[in-house]
């Protein structure tokens, strides 16, 4: 049953407090990772949603959706475009800025990895306050792709990332807590 593998997706990831600081509950999934038929069973439920959807493209973002994203992209037959902090990609890339609790940060991708109207699913662990999902949009929607879902793992409802993406669709596998 899908219920069954979703709560135990949802128990083997694990919570940790005052992570990386007081009163932030850090949501740990290298947990999940430990446990196989959890883990395949996440990559399944994603593959099942988005198989014969026609999406080219699975782009995930550093350094969390650099797991999630390419199994869930080789299940359904598409391509992985990973979407990396500044200065590490070797090729020609346009990036995205975007704004953290203090500051910002970057995220980049290839020129040419992506072309023009092919469909595209954005990949992440987790969406706080919308941010890394936006940089990621932006970047994909500049080089002519559509964007047709974002999906995570988990989802921290209380920062409302969510309305910061817009109407653009948020799939979340997991119950939240
Ligand atoms: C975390 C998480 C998401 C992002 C979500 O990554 O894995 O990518 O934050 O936050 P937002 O919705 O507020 O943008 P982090 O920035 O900690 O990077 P890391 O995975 O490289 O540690």
């Amino acid at each position: 049953l899908q219920d069954d593998r979703i709560a135990r997706i949802s128990s083997a990831i694990r919570l940790i407090p005052d992570f990386p600081k007081p009163g932030i509950m850090f949501q740990d999934i290298t947990t999940l990772l430990l446990d196989p038929k959890a883990f395949q069973d996440t990559i399944d439920l994603f593959a099942e949603r988005y198989k014969n959807k026609d999406i080219a493209v699975v782009a995930g973002m550093e350094a969390r959706g650099f797991i999630f994203g390419p199994p869930i992209a080789l299940a359904i037959g598409a391509k992985f475009v990973p979407m990396r902090k500044p200065k590490k990609l070797p090729g020609e890339v346009i990036s995205e800025e975007y704004t953290l609790e203090y500051g910002t940060d970057k995220l980049e991708m290839h020129v040419g990895a992506v072309q023009a109207g092919e469909r595209a699913l954005i990949v992440d662990d987790l969406i706080a306050t919308g941010g890394t999902l936006c940089a990621g949009i932006r970047l994909l929607e500049r080089v002519g792709a559509e964007v047709v879902e974002c999906a995570c793992l988990i989802e921290l409802p209380e920062l409302k990332g969510r309305d910061r993406l817009g109407n653009k669709p948020l799939f979340i596998l997991c119950f939240s807590g």
